[in-house]
């Protein structure tokens, strides 16, 4: 018996160091919030032309004031590809990689930061829930 002891210790502790590796050291990021973090950046940002009556409703049927109509996308369908944020038609035009002339925010509006693109992406990869 005595003499096992140090073995049972050392499958303990590679039993251990194979737990911890397993845990990956970056946390799983958190969940992004539509209603607290998503529609404000719509909100400031877009807003001004994408509500009721605003220009890039009027040319392209998207409004941006709430889950629902973002979810609907214009009159040609969805801009949002919940779980792929590559792909989605919104995400393209706010990272710049369309036609420069198409990017929004359009005109001489400020581009969104890469920290609010970040979350944009990460909403819709996180299923683009009305959370
Ligand atoms: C200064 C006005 C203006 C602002 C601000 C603006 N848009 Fe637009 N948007 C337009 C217009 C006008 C169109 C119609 C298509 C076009 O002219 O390119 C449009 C169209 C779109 C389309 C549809 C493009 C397509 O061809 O399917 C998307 C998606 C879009 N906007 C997203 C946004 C987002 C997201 C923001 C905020 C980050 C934003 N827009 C801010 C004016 C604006």
């Amino acid at each position: 018996m005595y003499q096992y002891r140090p073995i049972s210790l050392t499958l303990f502790a590679v039993a251990a160091v194979l737990l911890l590796s397993s845990c990956d050291s970056t946390p799983p990021a958190a969940e992004v919030s539509f209603s607290k973090q998503i529609q404000p950046i719509l909100t400031q940002h877009c807003l001004k032309c994408h509500d009721e009556k605003g220009a890039g409703t009027i040319a392209s049927g998207l409004k941006l004031s709430g889950y629902e109509a973002l979810l609907q996308g214009t009159k040609f369908g969805p801009v949002i590809k919940p779980g792929d944020s590559l792909s989605s038609t919104l995400i393209i035009l706010v990272e710049g990689r369309a036609n420069p002339s198409i990017n929004m925010p359009h005109g001489n509006q400020p581009p969104l930061s890469d920290e609010q693109i970040r979350t944009l992406r990460q909403w819709i990869d996180q299923g683009a829930r009305n959370n």
